[in-house]
């Protein structure tokens, strides 16, 4: 297909919207005290006064009443209930790459389809998006679409995932794909040119042969005892909530020969273990997980979330053991062939706190039993490296606050980066 423009349908296409949608409506059908339909589910996708009228048994005013309710629950919490499908990042990431330009195309109120793209990471991606205007009549989406065609260039397709957005596509005159993974039952493709199950088989319609973009990948630093495990549950799911598919892994380990090494490494036996042997040990475990786990995950296109990396042997090999942060840097450039994250989470916790609270948590392993001069110098190790060279990918969190401050401000310090990242690989392109 020679498309230059794909056009998108937002609920059931892009986002998994539902649970939102269905708690909006099933408010406003009780303040207009209606019943409403088994299956709620109807009410994804198509313009909602049409909904209301005929699951509701609104009469016309009614149901325009019953809009207005549903806006308001939406505008507070409503439109937050949501998540991208997964895939779709990929997805979007291949078009740009391809320079195929995005467009959503969406019965929402635009405002509310901006807002949603904001939150949930998709605007890089997304060259218009094109809804109607709060105060309009919901035009029907064969208007939206000529309105889209307008003002982007063709040749056309539009995926949806819904009847409306199949005949709609074939009254403005372009051809459509089904989304079967959306909300619409599969008798509702009839006249689309194909049906995709999944964004990655959209994807495969859409660019049969690539290009594919690169994965992101993200790692999580910090001394012992910052609170790394928990934060790391948060970052997760957030990342799974804007649709990244997720390779999870950890140093040292990570791998099957990797988690080997880091018995080795931990064992509190190993009492003899030379500072240099342990440096080979940690820079050994990343060689195995960065060319077995990593670089295959972000060939696929998926984000690698790796707790502890190259920083961490910077930090406590370089620093907290004396061998030379550059000397370490420059063996485990070696060891990742120089694969390095996109950007690092710091929580950047002062030694002395960090002590108190992994005293009051478990019992010491062999490196946690170190003197608090190791632990000392391991943190300026950090510092200095992340107030250096390294600084641009660094997401520097006061991790001394509570955790759900600290989980605030990494999530939203996080989707702001990776809305950077993404405006700085746009103009790369561009240059
Ligand atoms: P980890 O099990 O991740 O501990 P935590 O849950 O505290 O992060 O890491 C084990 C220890 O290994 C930790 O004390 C940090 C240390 N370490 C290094 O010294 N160098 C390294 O390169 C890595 C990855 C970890």
């Amino acid at each position: 297909m020679d498309i230059q423009t794909v056009l998108f349908d937002l609920d059931g296409t892009l986002t998994r919207s539902g649970e939102g949608i269905i708690n909006c409506a099933r408010y406003a059908a009780e303040q207009m005290h209606c019943r409403g339909p088994e299956d709620w589910s109807v009410f994804i996708g198509p313009p909602l006064v049409d909904s209301f009228r005929r699951f509701c048994g609104l009469g016309e005013a009614a149901a325009e009443e019953a809009v207005t309710w549903y806006r308001k629950r939406f505008r507070e919490v409503g439109w937050e209930e949501n998540a991208v499908y997964p895939g779709i990042p990929r997805l979007l990431r291949s078009l740009r790459a391809a320079g195929i330009h995005a467009v959503i195309v969406t019965s929402k109120p635009e405002e509310f389809a901006v807002r949603i793209a904001e939150r949930f990471g998709l605007s890089p991606f997304i060259d218009g998006i094109i809804g109607p205007g709060m105060g309009e009549q919901q035009p029907d989406k064969e208007h939206l679409i000529r309105r889209a065609m307008s003002q982007f260039p063709g040749l056309y397709v539009m995926v949806g995932d819904r009847v409306f957005d199949v005949e709609g596509a074939a009254r403005a005159g372009i051809p459509s794909i089904f989304a079967a993974y959306g909300y619409g039952r599969m008798e509702e493709a009839e006249g689309a040119m194909a049906a995709a199950e999944s964004p990655q088989a959209l994807l495969d319609l859409l660019l049969p042969e690539g290009p594919r973009a690169r994965g992101l990948f993200l790692s999580m630093e910090g001394v012992d005892g910052c609170g790394k495990s928990t934060q790391q549950q948060a970052l997760v799911a957030e990342m799974q909530r804007l649709g990244w598919e997720i390779v999870l892994t950890r140093e040292p380990g990570g791998e099957e020969i990797a988690e080997k090494i880091r018995q080795l490494i931990l064992d509190p036996g190993n009492t003899g273990m030379q500072d240099v042997t342990e440096a080979y040990l940690y820079a050994a475990s990343r060689a195995q997980n960065a060319r077995m786990r990593i670089l295959p995950a972000l060939e696929r296109g998926e984000m690698v979330i790796c707790d502890r990396y190259v920083d961490s042997s910077i930090a406590y090999q370089g620093g907290g053991r004396q061998l030379g942060m550059d000397r370490i840097r420059e063996l485990n450039a070696w060891a990742t062939e120089n694969c390095m994250p996109d950007l690092t989470v710091y929580l950047r916790m002062e030694p002395h706190e960090a002590l108190a609270r992994r005293l009051s948590t478990s019992v010491p392993d062999r490196l946690e039993r170190e003197q608090d001069s190791f632990f000392q110098r391991t943190f300026e190790a950090y510092e200095k490296l992340y107030d250096g060279r390294d600084g641009w990918r660094v997401v520097r969190v006061n991790a001394a606050n509570s955790i759900e401050a600290v989980t605030q401000e990494m999530l939203m310090r996080v989707r702001q980066r990776l809305a950077d990242l993404a405006k700085r690989d746009r103009q790369n392109e561009q240059e």
